[in-house]
């Protein structure tokens, strides 16, 4: 492409300090390096960890910050070394990397890759602890080495995937944190059985996703919990068979599911990313063999305290990223399977909008209207 190796103008949404909305600026997009991709951005998808960055909760962050990190787009150039990918291809950018070389990618058991941003103090950088982005002669920081809230981005080779050629951009863009993330938590983390009982703390984008794959993989009750009843309706349609609001109880909603279900869920899955849940998640579980899995950001540094009896009788408390996925590997499959409608998500999208609307997408998803509002560029 003709802007190979030259600086790209472009457009971009900045967080500029905590407590600020992304603002749309344009910004200085300069060329991959050696095993980086700068792709076009086609389609993102506002997540609520988007917004823990606003509210200054999510860890490690350098500011200012170009977030973003449910995008789909197509490749401009590549750097020096990049082989898994070439210009003009489809592709998602990935929040989780997959190196394919560190114990963690060798190893079946896990899908933290060693190059994430986790184990990267600094994680708001590239690679070689150097940024792409400049604004008004600013650098720019990167979130999650992705940073889809911009016409043109760079990503490392790891945190990239090639996806079907024919996939619709404004629609897979899911792929890259709340589809993954919920359906892959009920399918592929927990493994939920046929038959089973199952609890959806949270009925947003990600809790609607793992509503969906709790219903393909059989379950029989699925009961989704919310405080904002406006949900219930799309839970219903995406599979939920009840739905309930803590508001309308005098008891905790532990107590409630127990009664409801007996001795408790076979899966309880925290979905809203607030600590106080955690333990009523946890309780709601059957107590011979109930498993609580962790889905949701809770703010960095929270925590929260478990009697030890809780897990004893067999309880299992659990947690994953992305949904368990290695998803360099897994996210072409989900998109080919979405293609051929093994699932449906598009119920997900509430909201379409122009780049420059941001605000107005934050703005939804703060008032509870989105599930997922995505922004074209
Ligand atoms: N009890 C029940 N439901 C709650 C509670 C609560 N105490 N607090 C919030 N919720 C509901 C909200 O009403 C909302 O419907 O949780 C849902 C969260 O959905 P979104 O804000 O749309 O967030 P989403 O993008 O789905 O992400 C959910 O997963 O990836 C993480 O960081 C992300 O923590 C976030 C979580
Ligand atoms: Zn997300
Ligand atoms: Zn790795």
């Amino acid at each position: 492409m003709a802007t190979a190796g030259k600086v790209i103008k472009c457009k971009a949404a900045i967080i500029w300090d905590v407590g600020q909305l992304p603002s749309v600026e344009e910004v200085e997009v300069a060329p991959p390096r050696s095993h980086e991709i700068r792709v076009k951005i086609v389609a993102t998808g506002i997540c609520r960890t988007d917004y823990h960055v606003v509210k200054g909760i999510f860890a490690n962050i350098d500011y200012p910050v170009i977030v973003g990190h449910e995008g789909a787009g197509i490749v401009e150039s590549i750097g020096p070394g990049v082989t898994c990918v070439k210009p003009g291809d489809k592709v998602i950018p990935l929040c989780l990397t997959q190196c394919g070389e560190c114990s963690c990618c060798l190893s079946p058991k896990t899908n933290c890759c060693l190059k994430n941003h986790l184990y990267e103090p600094i994680q708001n950088l590239m690679p070689d602890k150097t940024s792409r982005f400049t604004c008004r002669g600013k650098q720019i920081h990167h979130f999650l080495q992705m940073s889809t809230f911009s016409e043109y981005t760079v990503v490392p080779e790891a945190s990239i995937t090639k996806i079907h050629n024919d996939a619709p951009l404004d629609k897979v863009c899911l792929f890259g944190c709340a589809f993954s993330t919920g359906y892959g938590t009920a399918i592929n983390y927990a493994q939920v059985e046929p038959g089973s009982t199952c609890a959806v703390f949270g009925l947003g984008g990600v809790g609607l996703s793992v509503v969906i794959g709790c219903k393909v993989a059989g379950a029989s009750r699925i009961i989704g919990i919310d405080i904002n009843k406006d949900k219930f309706t799309k839970a219903k349609e995406l599979g939920a068979t009840e739905c309930i609001a803590p508001q309308d109880f005098k008891k905790p909603m532990n107590e409630v599911l127990v009664e409801m279900t007996g001795l408790g869920v076979d899966y309880a899955f925290e979905v809203t990313g607030n600590i106080d849940i955690v333990v009523t998640a946890l309780k709601s579980c059957h107590l011979g063999h109930g498993t609580c899995v962790l889905v949701g950001e809770p703010p960095a540094g929270a925590q929260f305290s478990v009697e030890p009896i809780l897990l004893l009788t067999g309880r299992k408390l659990t947690g994953c990223l992305v949904g368990g996925w290695k998803l360099k590997d897994a996210v072409p499959k989900l998109v080919s399977d979405y293609m051929n409608k093994k699932f449906n998500m598009d119920a997900l999208i509430t909201q379409t909008l122009p780049f420059d609307k941001i605000t107005e997408g934050f703005e939804l998803l703060l008032a509870g209207k989105s599930i997922r509002c995505i922004l074209l560029f």
